[in-house]
């Protein structure tokens, strides 16, 4: 007989509903494989699927990134934020209807997740922030799979949060077999995701786990808790995940880094409120 956990994985990995990608991701992904494909070319093909390009230009342009002047072109944000994070933000767009239907506050705990992960990456040194903010706003993928493949756990999942009073990463866990954070790296493996984007997502509950990337891991483990701590959307409980110190030594920050961060996420998480990917 098929234990819990392998009939779980095969029902989550069943193609028949997992979100689709754009069809034009494909023919970019090609694209950007060959080395003899230009910026241009890549710019080009994004910009064939002109609802999809305006969809990534307004995320660009959203205060995750606060860019001093607008960004009005899919070559620009490909030179300015690089393939990898505008597959991101392929993605996120993509699966933002879902997102909203599967989890109420899902979307801001995400998009919050990103600025602060964009923040601390910053102040943490690192030389693309925007890199980290995609970890961040992708991190909780795996809770949106499990909605759109079984449906039917959904309430069986926020009774158990409610009853026990535990994590929902926790209550996935006893469910289903395993959690978000392992359906992220089938996902990732799926979509064929950078690794580093992938580290991101599988690790941020485990950073010490992460082997290639530990810095993404521990960015986003800290955003999302910046996140829950400032109560921005909803990750399925009202708990305050769990602050693995590890993270301060990965990532050498101080108590003034740390400040900072407070200060600029205090001043910056209230322009999320309301954004979405759609045109008004
Ligand atoms: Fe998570
Ligand atoms: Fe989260």
């Amino acid at each position: 007989m098929q234990d819990l956990y392998s009939k779980n994985k095969d029902r989550i990995l069943s193609v028949k509903d997992l979100p689709t990608l754009p069809t034009v991701l494909e023919e970019v992904s090609e694209l950007v494989e060959n080395p003899d494909s230009s910026t241009d070319q890549i710019a080009k093909a994004i910009s064939q699927d002109q609802v999809l390009s305006a969809k990534v230009l307004k995320m660009v342009n959203s205060p995750i990134y606060g860019f001093p002047r607008r960004i009005s072109t899919i070559q620009h944000a490909l030179v300015l934020l690089g393939f990898n994070v505008i597959k991101g933000l392929i993605i996120s767009t993509s699966v933002f209807e879902a997102m909203t239907e599967a989890m109420h506050g899902l979307w801001e705990h995400s998009l919050g997740c990103a600025l602060a992960s964009a923040a601390i990456a910053r102040q943490a040194g690192f030389k693309d922030p925007e890199e980290y903010s995609v970890a961040g706003l992708l991190h909780d993928l795996g809770k949106v799979v499990t909605i759109v493949q079984l449906p039917e756990i959904k309430e069986e999942l926020d009774d158990l949060v409610q009853e026990k009073d535990i994590s929902y990463y926790d209550a996935e866990k006893e469910i289903l077999g395993f959690s978000h954070d392992r359906i992220n790296a089938w996902i990732s493996d799926y979509w064929n995701l950078p690794l580093k984007l992938r580290e991101g997502l599988v690790w941020h509950h485990r950073p010490k786990s992460a082997q290639h990337h530990p810095d993404v891991a521990c960015v986003v483990h800290l955003g999302n808790f910046m996140t829950r701590l400032f109560q921005v959307g909803s990750g399925g409980d009202d708990n305050v995940s769990y602050l693995h110190g590890y993270v301060f030594k990965v990532l050498k920050l101080k108590q003034s880094h740390l400040e900072n961060i407070m200060d600029e996420l205090d001043r910056e998480f209230s322009q999320l409120s309301g954004f979405t990917p759609n045109q008004d």
